[in-house]
């Protein structure tokens, strides 16, 4: 805890203060907001709905937090204002809520006490690890990848999209439990499967032992981005957990690795993805301008209404030639 306010506020453009109940009488940030005021600081207050009865409470406030907090340029110049989290009520639904949308888009959060206004606890935004740990923790399986047909029919369209019989070195971009590694790792050389949370990579390391060629490593994209080049680089429901800034990074980093004749496969949902700054529409909406933007064209695009498939490279040779016999 630190006694003035002031300091949390350096190199912060932008403050935004969760008010956990409209007829919260202590918003108690007011030193905290009076503080920005003074140093220029562009501040909002937003002040949760209350209600008994509202189920959904609590992952509306995730939502519009998430949407407010990622309009701002630059998480590292954003911070959060919250209450101090009590365990119980109102104001620990608004600081959980908080937290989660603060480890979401990158934010650092501070905590005011809402009975002490002039004390603040500053924590830095959670890591990807933590919170992907946490779900694949709580089920082995999350999405249910080995037991829905939709999940088996949409990996069986994203494999049957790639256009070469064979990859060099392939890398996957968040692979979970490693159902899709699985039946990459069958087309290719080499493939790197990554994702955050530890518990995932284990399970993906068990599906890709059969696989001499394939690997798995725990990495937080874009910051770990792994070494090398790769022909084909798959991003499969995995785009919509960064935050915009994140997304950027990865699609920059995704064509500083790609090879001449690579390939990127991207797939996502396309209904709202509650909790989450991005959506699979936003998602592929970047990819189409960021890749437009280095000469990464659109080879292929697979469209239903629950998730769109797309085929990017740089060369449209890599196309299978339609009177070719092999
Ligand atoms: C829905 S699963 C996708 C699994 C697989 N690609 C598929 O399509 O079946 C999303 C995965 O992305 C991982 N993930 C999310 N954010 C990440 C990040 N910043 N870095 C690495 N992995 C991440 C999560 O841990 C999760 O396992």
């Amino acid at each position: 805890m630190t006694p003035s306010s002031a300091s949390e506020l350096h190199g912060v453009d932008h403050l935004l203060v969760l008010c956990a109940l409209p007829d919260d009488e202590r918003v108690a940030a007011a030193g905290l907001i009076r503080a920005a005021r003074r140093l220029g600081v562009s501040t909002e207050v937003l002040v949760a709905d209350g209600g008994p009865g509202r189920d959904d409470r609590e992952e509306t406030i995730v939502d519009v937090l998430c949407r407010r907090l990622t309009s701002y340029p630059d998480p590292g110049r954003t911070l959060l204002g919250v209450p101090w989290r009590h365990g119980t009520g109102d104001r620990e639904a608004a600081g959980r809520a908080a937290s989660v949308a603060a480890a979401r888009t990158g934010v650092r959060l501070v905590q005011y006490d809402a009975r002490d206004p002039e004390s603040f606890v500053v924590s830095e935004p959670g890591e990807a690890s933590e919170v992907f740990e946490g779900v694949h923790v709580d089920a082995e399986d999350p999405w249910g990848v080995d037991e829905r047909w939709y999940e088996e029919r949409k990996r069986a369209l994203t494999v049957a999209a790639l256009p070469r019989r064979r990859f060099q070195n392939a890398l996957e971009l968040g692979c979970s439990v490693g159902a899709l590694s699985a039946d990459l790792a069958e087309r290719c050389e080499r493939l790197l499967a990554v994702d955050a949370s530890e518990s995932a990579v284990q399970a993906c390391g068990q599906r890709l032992r059969a696989h001499p060629g394939a690997s798995v490593e725990q990495r937080v994209i874009p910051a770990q981005w792994p070494e090398g080049s790769f022909d084909l680089v798959v991003m499969s429901e995995s785009g919509y957990f960064l935050t915009p800034l994140q997304l950027e990074t990865t699609l920059e980093r995704i064509a500083g690795s790609l090879t001449a004749d690579g390939v990127v496969v991207a797939c996502h949902w396309r209904h709202p993805i509650r909790g989450w700054p991005l959506d699979g529409e936003l998602v592929h909406e970047r990819m189409l301008e960021a890749f437009a933007d280095q000469s990464i064209e659109m080879l292929a695009l697979h469209l239903e209404p629950d998730f769109v498939l797309h085929v990017f490279g740089r060369d449209a040779g890599v196309l299978p030639d339609p009177q070719a016999l092999r």
